[in-house]
């Protein structure tokens, strides 16, 4: 049924960090001129859980995507629908990683039943693929011209990364030590904010002064698209011990917009940089960061600036943090081209590669 059909419906199921969601998506055009429709993508957020202990405590994960599980497909079988799901969909879709193990393996052992019980065939997604391909899922979104060169940055990675056609990926750079929504939420942590700190810095960088402090700019001048956050977290955190020991006052605002500047400022000029190397006619911002209006705001600017008239495809903000839909958009490109996986050897790969 299958074999060469180019009209897929798609389950994807998505529990790599602290997001349980199970989107339901409708998928043509194939590879040549792929088109979505998302019906359902329903997202259960842990954030609330994890937020006491600052970060993701990957075995309370595990028990809230068990817990949540088939709650949430019953609610997007539901949205979609979707009334006999071994007729009406063709695939399913599962995170195998990169992603926190615990978690990864809820996501797989519930899709190994779904396998069986309905008898479809299943694809290995890539959480990252997933991110990458986000854009697609907006509205508006004509065919997309390679080659392309996509940003994505989220909480656990930050990679650029070179496409020539859908499925095919190049990675010219990443990041050497903490990824760029990392570095939000370390950052968010000293100044005391709550976790995730990427929105809360955001939110306070709108009324700060981004030029009141002087943080480095990492790598910038390296002539590769490797990035390091790290330095620039310490440059912070020395500043703050210093305001703090002199007994300085200073605004949170301020610290906020000039980081939040920095990060921006090495994410968007080495995108730009390998755009124009690889003479791209697209560009991608994808990944929990991509939600970041300043980092928006700027992509816009610096290609408009370039008149060099490369698209720019930034994710919906609605779908920027980890969801389901992304990872079923992101099987259909394997899905047309039979890349199935034996729903049997499948496993969690904590730092699976693009
Ligand atoms: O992609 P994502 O939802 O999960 C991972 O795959 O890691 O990304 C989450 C990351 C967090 O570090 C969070 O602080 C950051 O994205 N983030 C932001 C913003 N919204 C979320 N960082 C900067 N500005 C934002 N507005
Ligand atoms: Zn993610």
């Amino acid at each position: 049924m299958l074999k060469g059909s180019q009209d897929l419906t798609i389950l994807g199921i998505e529990t790599s960090c602290d997001e349980t969601a199970i989107a339901v998506v409708d998928a043509s055009g194939g590879l040549a001129s792929p088109k979505f429709r998302v019906r359902a993508n329903i997202i259960s957020s842990q954030i609330k859980m994890h937020a006491p202990y600052g970060g993701v405590v990957p075995n309370l994960a595990k028990r809230e995507h068990i817990r949540n599980l088939p709650i949430i497909l019953e609610q997007a079988l539901r949205k979609a629908g979707i009334g006999d799901p071994q007729k009406e969909i063709n695939a399913i879709a599962v995170t195998v990683g990169p992603g926190l193990e615990p978690a990864l393996w809820t996501g797989i052992t519930f899709a190994q039943k779904l396998t069986q019980e309905w008898n479809l065939p299943v694809v290995a997604a890539n959480h990252m693929e997933g991110h990458l391909v986000t854009p697609l899922l907006g509205p508006r979104v004509s065919k997309v011209a390679f080659p392309l060169i996509a940003l994505l940055v989220s909480g656990g990675h930050t990679e650029i990364v070179l496409v020539k056609s859908w499925g095919k990926y190049q990675v010219l750079g990443e990041t050497v030590d903490d990824a760029a929504g990392e570095a939000f939420d370390k950052v968010a942590r000293m100044l005391e904010l709550p976790y995730p700190g990427g929105p809360e810095i955001s939110r306070l960088a709108r009324t700060g002064n981004r030029y009141s402090f002087s943080f480095p700019r990492p790598m910038l001048q390296q002539k590769n698209y490797n990035f390091s956050f790290s330095g620039l977290k310490t440059a912070v955190l020395y500043q703050l011990r210093d305001l703090r020991e002199q007994k300085i006052p200073f605004s949170k605002n301020d610290i906020a917009a000039s980081f939040e500047d920095a990060v921006i400022d090495v994410l968007m000029l080495k995108t730009m940089r390998a755009a124009a190397e690889h003479k791209a006619k697209s560009i991608i911002v994808g990944g929990g960061v991509a939600a970041n209006t300043q980092l928006r705001a700027r992509m816009r600017d610096a290609v408009k600036k370039e008149k060099q008239n490369r698209a720019l495809y930034l994710a919906p903000l609605s779908m920027t943090g980890d969801n389901a839909a992304m990872i079923a958009a992101s099987a259909y490109f394997h899905a047309v081209c039979d890349d199935f996986a034996n729903w049997k050897k499948l496993e969690a790969h904590a730092t699976l590669p693009l």
